[in-house]
């Protein structure tokens, strides 16, 4: 068993997981995100759900920006004091733990080709999470190549994630149709530049994948993520894992 950690912007979510079936051993704990959301404070709330599990042993976390040998090396939604953080090590002294972090997307994705929507796949998967901003990972065989920000390629005259993220179609009061004729244009350029087999929408928003899934019209196969709330938590426990 291991401890998954998902660190959003607006709550820190964590539950014990057991990484040979991806099931949560017990109930989840969510807290808020503390404002504003500096590393040491975060790094507080992480050591709150650590002790409520009364938990030991390795600690698996997201953060939402690229992760490099548990450097952190952007910032596009949270505060920009975590640039340049050692956050395994920072994770690690708050906790006391041994604590792996994976890029939010990274871990949602390992999560649904683990256990989930992408579990049957061996060609070029991606995985996009529509939340704040856009997240994605990209697997080939299986295997995470990992930290990809195509929320980040330039489209429409700036980050795609300013165009086609779920804060936007809330922010424009976009409906769904409107917000599908935009993923479309997205994912049609994404496919022209990778070709995937399979494409995987996360985030909050794929709980009402039955509002827009049908109006979608890529050449991939696209649905929703099947783990859904717990993609991260998940994710980052086999982060953990894998950092051994
Ligand atoms: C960040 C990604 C992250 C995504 C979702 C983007 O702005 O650059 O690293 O995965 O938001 O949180």
């Amino acid at each position: 068993m291991l401890l998954g950690i998902d660190i959003g912007g607006s709550g820190v979510k964590g539950a014990p997981v057991n990484e040979t079936t991806g099931e949560l051993t017990a109930e989840r704990l969510r807290i808020p995100t503390p404002s504003p959301a500096t590393p040491e404070s975060v790094a507080g709330t992480v050591a709150e759900i650590v002790h409520h599990f009364g938990w030991s042993g390795p600690v698996g976390c997201t953060y939402p920006g690229v992760v490099e040998g548990g450097r952190i090396l952007t910032a596009a939604n949270v505060d920009s004091a975590w640039i340049g953080v050692d956050g395994a090590g920072l994770l690690s002294d708050a906790t006391g733990c041994p604590a792996a972090l994976i890029n939010d997307a990274d871990a949602a994705g390992l999560a649904e080709i683990a256990f989930g929507s992408g579990r049957a796949s061996e060609g070029v998967v991606i995985l996009l999470t529509l939340g704040t901003g856009v997240g994605s990972a990209l697997f080939t065989h299986g295997q995470l190549v990992p930290n990809t920000e195509f929320g980040h390629l330039y489209f429409q005259g700036g980050a795609a994630e300013k165009f086609v993220s779920d804060a936007v179609r809330k922010s424009e009061d976009l409906s769904w149709t409107e917000w599908a004729a935009r993923l479309n244009a997205y994912l049609g350029y994404i496919e022209i530049l990778l070709w995937p087999e399979l494409i995987i929408l996360g985030g909050g928003v794929s709980k009402r994948h039955e509002e827009f899934l049908g109006l979608l019209t890529t050449r991939a196969r696209v649905v929703a993520a099947e783990l859904r709330n717990n993609a991260g938590i998940v994710g980052a426990a086999l982060a953990a894992a894998r950092a051994g």
